[in-house]
């Protein structure tokens, strides 16, 4: 066997053994509400909007392409979900505090503007989370009014920036 036959056998023999290790551990069963659209009153849009850009890596039910199927592309997307969750999970938002839920969707906001998220290379595969400057517009209205809710049942400072 030439050198390069040897190598090319051994990328092989080690992607068919990745192929063993398990992915997709984000299952649970999709809610009919995500906790954080049930505390404010959000428009079908908004919700489905959220849920079509964002959920899949900022919940606890991810949608698994068929791709998933295949490592590393399966752990890899596993990482993002995991990632994901740990900054904000919409299906943990009775687990936060008003003043964190405050400072989380500050950031949606945030990151929206600045198109950081969804993350580019999940655009790419989900024309559908490509958000329109309208759907921008309708999430940022949304979020402002849900944080002038939060302001007034809970009294909170004006400005958080501090506790990430
Ligand atoms: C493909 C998975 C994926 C999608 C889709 C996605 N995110 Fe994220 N998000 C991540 C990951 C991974 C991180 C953490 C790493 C980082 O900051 O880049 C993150 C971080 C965040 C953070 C925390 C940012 C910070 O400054 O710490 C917010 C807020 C956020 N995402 C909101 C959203 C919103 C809103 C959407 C939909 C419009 C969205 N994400 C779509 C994967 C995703």
């Amino acid at each position: 066997m030439t050198r390069f036959k040897k190598i090319a056998l051994g990328v092989l023999v080690v992607l068919l053994g990745m192929q063993l290790i398990p992915s997709k551990n984000n299952t649970a069963p999709e809610l009919e509400k995500h906790p954080l659209f049930v505390d404010y009153p959000t428009s079908h849009t908004v919700e489905n909007t959220i849920r079509f850009a964002c959920g899949d890596c900022h919940s606890n039910h991810t949608e698994y392409p068929w791709y998933s199927n295949i490592q590393p592309v399966g752990m890899w997307l596993d990482h993002h979900v995991e990632e994901g969750k740990e900054h904000f999970n919409i299906d943990a938002w009775n687990e936060y505090t008003p003043k964190k839920q405050k400072h989380k969707i500050e950031e949606c906001m945030e990151v929206i503007e600045s198109g950081e998220m969804p993350m580019e290379s999940y655009v790419k595969m989900h024309p559908k989370a490509n958000l329109t400057e309208v759907q921008k517009k309708e999430i940022k209205l949304w979020a402002k009014g849900l944080i002038d809710s939060l302001d007034r049942r809970h009294h909170l400072p004006k400005e958080i920036r501090s506790d990430r």
